[in-house]
């Protein structure tokens, strides 16, 4: 919308510099200006000035320059039409609005807003009040702070709908507009408007300025035994667009700006105990799966959205919807995460039982969308045949052709052809990969007397003192390799690594998710700049590099990556054979046809002694 002339210079003439910036950060009048820490850097010497008179900021630290907007949009992550509403509100001045009937459209929509706040305050009062008391126990039960319930404004709404009639009238706010925001409803019967949230945990739905537009209502006993829904919403409103929303975005907004992982759960409690355990970027849909639109508003925020979705069947199928629907809209730079939760608990509940650390360790361990469309599809059917091979060749490419940005498009299909390749190329291939290394003074051999005993004892045995070197030289490859990063992050995924190179991996695929362009010596700072020194210690060593001189740096990129696959191969391998081993132990019935030729498969690569790295190479 294009603003009258003059209009921003009104408002700058109203609101001083020093008092929007003010309210963040401490500022000493010195001459002139006013000088204090900046907001954009740590620092402990002041090189943050504001000059009133000139109408801007300006920090010589990082380069910083602006005036009053722009100061709302760098330390809130602001829009530019959202700092000028929020300061032209400030300063009493109204913002225009295009036509007379937009006009009507935003006076009745301001009328809305008073009914909901009401309403809002209201319902936080009943909490308190004897009438509440069950309510504040249930959420107490549930583990949340005084100071949660405050945060989130949670309320109670009475059986009887009396009471927050009484409070409009005090609040001057009419049955009409009760009626607008979707809190009363008139009777079929000819009654009395009715209340539409009765006997009910009530928590308030804000937009993206933290303005009160709708609720979420949760029934307290067995909704199912009791015949009702265990959540009710708001009906769509002037103000509460269902599909557009997102619970908690305000809020979200803001630490996401601070730099926290913007999380995206599937429930009001979900985001209230991410919440109180730390994690203040979460936000939840209302109840539907998450829609493009909602989609497009998380990228505002933040790159890669953690889709982090329960660990059941619903939670799955949800996270194909929410995958399904970012492809046709997919952008450079933009994506989305999938964060799985154990089977049956969802955040608010593994929170509860394991603490945030263990929610943490989820978050870590996310799936890429490619990944996880890949596995998705993979899983769907079997893939013996080549008829069955075409059709998930197929099925994969029509979900990367859904992209409308070419270069994405383009990658998607090379990771997708990659991951055919790679699941499907013969015995023949591999062999020839297998020999190359065996080439390499050792480092990697076949053959190796010991292994020949199939599934035996010392072979597991073995499995478990390999296990380190082989995280070692993953990760190492992957440090020194960073162009390898996206084709191998599924091999990451695969490694069990030992706690403390699990953070190393952690660190990687962080890094790797939000740098670009990427050499050995930019992952290093930025791992060192994570504190990883003595982590990246323990794996660029030259006991490693003796093992896999691959892994080098200067090892040729395509020999580094033959190394990858041929560490997954034994990965997948070890995974095999524990299985097997599990399977014995436990009694259970044969395996299926498919996994029997895989195993099969396996056991006679594993017969020959293929891919296992020797002790030989050690010294
Ligand atoms: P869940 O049933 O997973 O809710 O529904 P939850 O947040 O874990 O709830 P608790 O822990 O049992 O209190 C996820 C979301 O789906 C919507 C709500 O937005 C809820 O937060 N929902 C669920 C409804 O709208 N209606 C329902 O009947 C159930
Ligand atoms: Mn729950």
């Amino acid at each position: 919308m294009a603003l009258p002339p003059n209009f921003l210079d009104n408002i700058r003439d109203r609101i001083s510099v020093s008092d929007v910036v003010g309210r963040k950060v401490k500022l000493t009048r010195k001459g002139h200006e006013f000088v204090g820490l900046s907001p954009f850097k740590n620092e402990k010497t002041p090189s943050f000035t504001v000059n009133d008179q000139k109408g801007f900021y300006h920090c010589f630290a990082t380069g910083e320059h602006g005036d009053i907007f722009t100061f709302l949009m760098k330390t809130e992550g602001l829009q530019f039409m959202e700092a000028v509403e929020q300061l032209a509100s400030q300063a009493g001045i109204e913002v225009p609005k295009a036509t007379p009937e937009q006009q009507a459209k935003e006076k009745r929509k301001a009328s809305l807003y008073d009914a909901t706040e009401t309403a809002c305050r209201y319902y936080q009062r009943m909490l308190r009040s004897s009438e509440g008391r069950a309510a504040l126990a249930y959420l107490k039960e549930r583990g949340l702070s005084d100071q949660t319930i405050a945060r989130f404004r949670l309320g109670y709404a009475p059986s009887n709908g009396e009471g927050l009639r009484s409070a409009a009238i005090g609040d001057e706010v009419e049955m009409e507009q009760l009626l607008g925001a979707g809190l009363f409803r008139k009777s079929t019967r000819g009654g009395d408007p009715y209340a539409f949230f009765r006997d009910r945990i009530i928590f308030p739905i804000a937009d993206r300025r933290n303005r009160v537009i709708a609720f979420g209502g949760r029934f307290m006993g067995d909704a199912k035994a009791a015949g009702v829904g265990k959540y009710i919403n708001s009906p769509d409103t002037p103000l509460f667009d269902k599909g557009r929303t997102l619970y908690n975005h305000a809020e979200a907004r803001q630490a996401c700006h601070d730099g926290q992982t913007l999380i995206v759960a599937e429930g009001y409690m979900d985001v209230i105990a991410l919440a109180q355990a730390g994690f203040e970027a979460g936000v939840a849909p209302l109840g539907t799966a998450v829609t493009p639109e909602q989609i497009q508003e998380l990228w505002k925020m933040h790159n890669l959205p953690h889709m982090s979705l329960d660990g059941d069947e619903a939670g799955q199928k949800a996270a194909g919807r929410a995958a399904d629907r970012a492809m046709p809209i997919l952008q450079p730079g933009k994506s989305l995460s999938f964060v799985f939760m154990p089977e049956g608990e969802d955040p608010d509940s593994l929170i509860l039982s394991s603490g945030p650390k263990a929610f943490q360790e989820t978050i870590d361990s996310a799936m890429p969308l490619d990944a996880f469309l890949w596995n998705r599809e993979y899983a769907l059917a079997p893939t013996q045949t080549p008829e069955q091979k075409a059709d998930l060749e197929r099925r994969v490419f029509e979900l990367a052709d859904q992209i409308p940005d070419e270069t994405v498009k383009k990658h998607y299909r090379s990771a997708f052809s990659q991951r055919m390749w790679e699941a499907f190329r013969g015995q023949k291939q591999k062999k020839s990969a297998s020999s190359r290394f065996k080439d390499n003074r050792g480092t990697i051999h076949g053959n190796a007397p010991h292994a020949r005993t199939p599934l035996g004892r010392r072979l597991r045995q073995e499995a478990n003192e390999l296990s380190r070197r082989q995280q070692q030289i993953v990760l190492a490859t992957m440090i020194n390799h960073p162009t390898l990063f996206d084709l191998y992050e599924e091999t990451l995924d695969r490694f069990q690594f030992d706690q403390d190179l699990d953070k190393l991996r952690a660190g990687l695929q962080k890094i790797n998710s939000f740098v670009e362009v990427l050499d050995a010596k930019t992952v290093k700072a930025h791992l060192i700049e994570d504190g990883m020194q003595a982590l990246l210690d323990l794996v660029l060593t030259d006991q490693v590099y003796s093992l896999a001189r691959q892994a080098r740096t200067d090892a040729e990129e395509q020999d580094a990556r033959l190394l990858l696959d041929h560490m997954l191969k034994i990965r997948q391998q070890d995974e095999i054979v524990g299985e097997l081993g599990r399977r014995n132990r436990a009694g259970l019935n044969e395996p299926s046809t498919e996994e029997e030729t895989r195993i099969f498969a396996m056991r006679n690569d594993l017969d020959h002694g293929e891919y296992l790295i020797g002790e030989d190479g050690e010294d």
